[in-house]
């Protein structure tokens, strides 16, 4: 593997050498613990760690509450009841995995945003980038299918939302919703083929997991500064870095701890915080709760998909110029892909010379704007669209887009960044001066 200068696996004995000459996963092993890591990061770069751990923890838990589930309409809902009070721990596993989605998409959105402040996506790790969108995708596409299994009422109607948002699709749109669906509404043909997905997908990420760590790991992870690691000769390297392990295992360990400890009081004290107290009542397809709303993970792109209604300019012109074809609900639709499309593009939106946001003064206010916006969609995905919320959400949007498809390409242009350090060692050193250097400076 290609990448930064450092040690590599020397096999010793007789068995490693021949194993060795087999299959050399040994020093693949060897490689990926000791790889040199910028000495520099600071919190922030925990999360790929917790997403990883979760990820595990979320297929090993749902490979046992499958064990016990039952995908048939007549069945899920009363199958899940069943682990709950029946199945030795079972309510554990089942509160672990559901609140284990949430923790998914916790530490996801903080990675994302890390990702944007630091401008993590630049060159060289645009492909880091784009395989982690793709992550993110399946991520969601997996979360929306699971909701569905337990089969009460927000699962069926949130099920019969969204899918109904391909059907908006004109020309295809109907056929491709019976397809998805396997007939002409969410029944059992649909909770089957969810379940089966469900199942599979995790697995798909699994392999996306490994490209994505494959392709950080040929360029060098990031740091704060946004300033690469020296590459000249193996002793600059160790200026810049210190190995995987023990510096980095030891401290993403504790964080893990840490984040694992307050999951666990909310799995155990507050496990339903999150959940919807509408999906313990069971799926009924005569009865359509008064407000259909999906997981707090999916509101902010789910406020954008209902910002843009047929009142709305934007819409209006779209449709006078297509006659007609894109009405507001596919608008809708395709602003809410639009504004995940807008993120994979950042790469080449963002102009800026400078990468991290560190340096970039008039770039951190938009950021954290951004940020705000983010909770801002999220709150309006909560409500009824009514009263004031279908405008907050109309102005949340067109900032969410603005941000990327303006404010960033701009920014490059116009704003004047701040010094940057030279060197990865330089800004530690600046952080915590050398022990020889600081007793000098006393003398
Ligand atoms: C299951 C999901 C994911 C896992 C397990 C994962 C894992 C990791 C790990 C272990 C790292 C290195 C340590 C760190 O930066 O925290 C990393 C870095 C990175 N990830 Fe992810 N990731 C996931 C999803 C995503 C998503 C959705 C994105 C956004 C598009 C993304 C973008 C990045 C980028 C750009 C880096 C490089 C950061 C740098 O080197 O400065 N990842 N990821």
């Amino acid at each position: 593997m290609s990448g930064i200068p450092h040690d590599h696996y020397e096999p010793k004995s007789r068995f490693e050498k021949w194993l060795d000459a087999r299959l050399p996963i040994v020093g693949l092993l060897y490689s990926t613990m000791t790889i040199p890591t910028p000495k520099n990061l600071n919190w922030m770069w925990i999360w790929g760690i917790v997403l990883a751990f979760v990820m595990v923890l979320q297929i090993v838990t749902g490979i046992v509450l499958a064990m016990h589930y039952t995908p048939e309409v007549t069945m899920a809902f009363d199958s899940v009841e069943h682990i709950m009070r029946n199945v030795n721990a079972g309510w554990a596993l089942r509160y672990m995995h559901t609140n284990g989605a949430s923790l998914f998409f916790f530490a996801v959105y903080l990675h994302i945003f890390r990702g944007l402040y630091y401008g993590s996506y630049k060159s060289p790790r645009e492909v880091t980038w784009i395989i982690g969108m793709l992550i993110y995708m399946v991520m969601m596409a997996t979360g929306f299918m699971g909701y569905v299994l337990p089969w009460g009422q927000m699962s069926f109607w949130g099920a019969t939302v969204i899918t109904g948002l391909f059907g908006a699709i004109p020309g295809i749109g109907d056929v491709l919703q019976t397809w998805l669906l396997g007939g002409p509404a969410v029944d059992n043909a649909t909770l089957n083929r969810f379940f089966s997905l469900h199942y599979l997908l995790p697995f798909v990420l699994v392999a996306l997991v490994v490209l994505h760590i494959w392709a950080f790991h040929t360029t060098g992870n990031g740091n704060p500064t946004g300033v690469e690691v020296r590459r000249g000769s193996k002793a600059e390297v160790k200026k810049d870095t210190l190995p995987f392990w023990p510096y980095f295992v030891i401290k993403d360990v504790f964080a893990l701890s840490v984040i694992l400890t307050l999951f666990f009081v909310v799995v155990y004290f507050q496990p339903n915080y999150l959940g919807d107290p509408v999906n313990y009542v069971k799926a009924d397809p005569l009865v359509t709760p008064a407000h259909i709303v999906p997981e707090w993970y999916f509101l902010p792109f789910y406020g954008i998909l209902r910002a843009f209604t047929a009142d709305v300019w934007v819409v209006q012109i779209a449709s006078f110029l297509t006659a007609g074809i894109v009405d507001a609900k596919f608008f809708g639709v395709i602003a809410m892909f639009g504004a995940i499309f807008v993120m994979v593009l950042v790469p080449w939106l963002d102009t800026s010379r400078v990468r991290s946001g560190k340096y970039r003064p008039s770039f951190k206010w938009w950021f954290w704007l951004l940020g705000l916006d983010f909770v801002v969609l999220a709150w309006c995905g909560s409500q009824p669209p009514e009263g004031i919320v279908p405008l907050v959400s109309l102005i949340a949007s067109a900032y969410w887009f603005a941000y990327f498809l303006i404010i960033l390409p701009l920014l490059g242009v116009l704003e004047k960044p701040l010094p940057v350090p030279a060197t990865i060692e330089e800004d530690f050193d600046a952080h915590y001066p050398p022990k020889d250097a600081s007793a000098s400076a006393a003398e």
